[in-house]
């Protein structure tokens, strides 16, 4: 353990105590102060804030497409990455009020998988089951960090379920990609009954309340937090107007489609518009064709007022958010997860 320094957000005026070992964003997750991210990793800018006072300041390795070097010089800085050597005060660019002091402290565990199958020919359903502890609470939406066994690696992993009170269960859907580290150890490796490490809750993904109709856009291993979220509305019996689109290559890449019909039935002002960009010539594929961007923007002309929440591969959350706004969807009301990746981050 560093020595500690005392960190003032503005214009929130929250104050925290972070070791010099640990990251500025880390710290507050600690304290159950919610920040703005998404990556953790310097690669996404979710985290980005400006410095107003203080100097002694310096990052871990992260993308200069995340923070370029002429914003760095201008007092820009990445949370996930920055340690502190001396008192500072920061000001958040990007905050939620809702959010920011209803964190969830980040706790570590121990799980047991319960499964782990196949649901398109290349997503799995994974299941975990808490050892210890017990319970881990999140908000539909969050994520949890599940470390790769015998490397220093992690990866994020959104919940699809809605809870670990009862069943101690973490419900995960993983994309498994050809070359990836997490994906060949969980696609080659890990078994019923092998134990995972595993830190979170993380994330902002959560359903905000209100009765505002509600916009979700999918892609992908995107399907996970967003059934969360859709499970959570049926859990609840919050009867919100709520369109769920979802994208996909092809027939074979659709999941839980059974689920999605029967939350149609329980929340009658719900609708699920799965697409495909790459339907086959064979004619066996009756519903909506074409990027997901597309077939949102054929359906939904006038979204004011609407809540949008967006996840899945960066390309397409990078393409949806700004559509949204364009129809008409207030920017802070855009709430988005982008899936990156590792990768090798850029000094
Ligand atoms: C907040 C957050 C939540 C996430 N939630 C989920 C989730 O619920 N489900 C899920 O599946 N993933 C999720 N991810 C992504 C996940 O954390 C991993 O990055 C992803 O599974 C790849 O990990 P890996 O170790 O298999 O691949 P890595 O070892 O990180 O990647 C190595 C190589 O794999 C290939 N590869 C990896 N990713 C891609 C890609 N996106 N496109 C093309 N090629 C790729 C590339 O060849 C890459 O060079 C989330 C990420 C974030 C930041
Ligand atoms: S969370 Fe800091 S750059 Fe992504």
């Amino acid at each position: 353990m560093g020595e500690k320094h005392i960190v003032r957000f503005e214009p929130v005026g929250i104050e925290i105590e972070v070791d010099e070992d640990q990251n500025v964003l880390r710290a507050a997750a600690e304290q159950g102060i919610m920040l703005m991210h998404g990556c953790k990793e310097g690669q996404c800018s979710s985290c980005k804030s400006f410095i107003l006072e203080g100097d002694d300041i310096e990052l871990d390795r992260y993308s200069t497409f995340a923070l370029p070097d002429y914003e760095k010089e201008e007092g820009y800085t990445l949370l996930c990455r920055a340690h502190v050597y001396e008192d500072v005060t920061i000001e958040l660019l990007n905050y939620d009020e809702e959010m920011i002091r209803s964190g969830l402290p980040i706790q570590e565990g121990v799980a047991e998988v319960v499964s782990n199958d196949p649901v398109t020919h290349d997503m799995r359903h994974l299941v975990l089951r808490l050892v210890e502890p017990a319970e881990i609470k999140f908000f539909p939406g969050q994520y949890m960090d599940i470390a790769i066994p015998d490397t220093e690696e992690v990866r994020s992993f959104s919940m699809a379920n809605t809870s670990s009170r009862e069943s101690g269960q973490l419900e995960f859907v993983i994309k498994v990609y050809p070359d990836g580290l997490f994906s060949h150890f969980l696609d080659k490796k890990l078994q019923v009954g092998d134990r995972l490490d595993l830190s979170g809750p993380f994330g902002v993904f959560t359903l905000r309340e209100g009765d505002n109709d509600l916009i979700f856009v999918g892609g992908g291993a995107g399907m996970a937090p967003i059934l969360s979220l859709l499970r959570t509305l049926a859990e609840r019996g919050i009867d919100r107007k709520a369109t769920f689109f979802y994208g996909a290559r092809g027939q074979r890449d659709l999941c839980f489609e059974s689920e999605l019909r029967e939350l149609e039935r329980k929340l009658p002002r719900f609708r699920y518009l799965p697409a495909l960009s790459e339907p086959s010539d064979d004619g066996g594929w009756n519903g909506e064709t074409g990027l997901i961007t597309d077939v949102v923007k054929r359906h939904a002309e006038n979204l004011a007022g609407s809540h949008a929440y967006v996840c899945g591969p960066p390309p397409m959350v990078e393409a949806a958010v700004p559509l949204l706004a364009t129809l008409g969807v207030e920017e802070k009301r855009i709430y988005f997860d982008k899936f990156t990746t590792t990768g090798e981050p850029e000094q």
